[in-house]
């Protein structure tokens, strides 16, 4: 399959068939997702592979009880559909096989302190270099979907799932430094989405 093949053909899936996805693909695939470009290669990741479905499922109690939680404050009481929508979405992972959770270990130049000791606000250096961990890892993950797309695999990029971050963080044991930064469902789709249109690339382009 061509890399352009497989960008046209993937989706994000919600559903999966409950076949799961060999712990050697899996391995395989995030092997070659870390050829992706990373700032000073400094391949600031981890990751948490989930294929137990017990502690899955106990994983996604923890978020069901976040949103539970959200459900009861004022300010969301006209908010009923929006929530369970966004929470529909973060928990589209609790029936996938597999579900990797990608750890950000931090990324720093190390001219930080200078900076900082310099007078420009801690929060101003951070976002100076446009999160370059954040990045990496972003460019990381787009390649796995590619690569779980050349192989017959679904996957679903979450984010939503981290509204309860710091409970996961602490039931998946991560250090300090660390920070969970998306959750990729992996298996064998059971549905096939349709294409979801993207804004016409002209009305993007801006040649100089
Ligand atoms: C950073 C990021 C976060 C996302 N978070 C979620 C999520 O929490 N739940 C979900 O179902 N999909 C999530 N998605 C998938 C997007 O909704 C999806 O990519 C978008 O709607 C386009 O659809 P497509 O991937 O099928 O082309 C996320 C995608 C990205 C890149």
């Amino acid at each position: 399959m061509q890399v352009s093949e497989a960008i046209e053909q993937r989706r994000s899936i919600s559903h999966y068939a409950p076949d799961p996805v060999p712990s050697t693909q899996l391995r395989e695939m995030l092997a070659l997702a870390t050829r992706a470009p990373n700032a000073g290669n400094r391949q600031m990741w981890r990751f948490i592979i989930v294929t137990e479905a017990p502690l899955r499922q106990m994983l996604a109690r923890l978020i069901q009880r976040k949103f539970d939680e959200l459900a009861t404050w004022p300010e969301f009481a006209a908010q009923e559909s929006r929530l369970r929508a966004l929470r529909d979405n973060a928990l589209t992972f609790a029936q996938a096989p597999a579900v990797i959770f990608i750890v950000n270990l931090g990324y720093h130049l190390g001219i930080e302190p200078m900076l900082t000791e310099h007078g420009i606000k801690a929060r101003e250096v951070e976002s100076l270099f446009s999160h370059p961990d954040i990045q990496s890892i972003a460019g990381m993950i787009g390649y796995f979907t590619l690569l779980a797309e050349e192989r017959g695999y679904g996957s679903c990029w979450i984010t939503d799932a981290l509204l309860a971050k710091a409970d996961l963080q602490a039931a998946l044991e991560l250090t300090p430094g660390e920070e969970l930064l998306a959750l990729i469902a992996v298996g064998t789709p059971a549905e096939h989405p349709p294409f979801k249109e993207r804004k016409p690339i002209d009305e993007l382009i801006q040649w100089r």
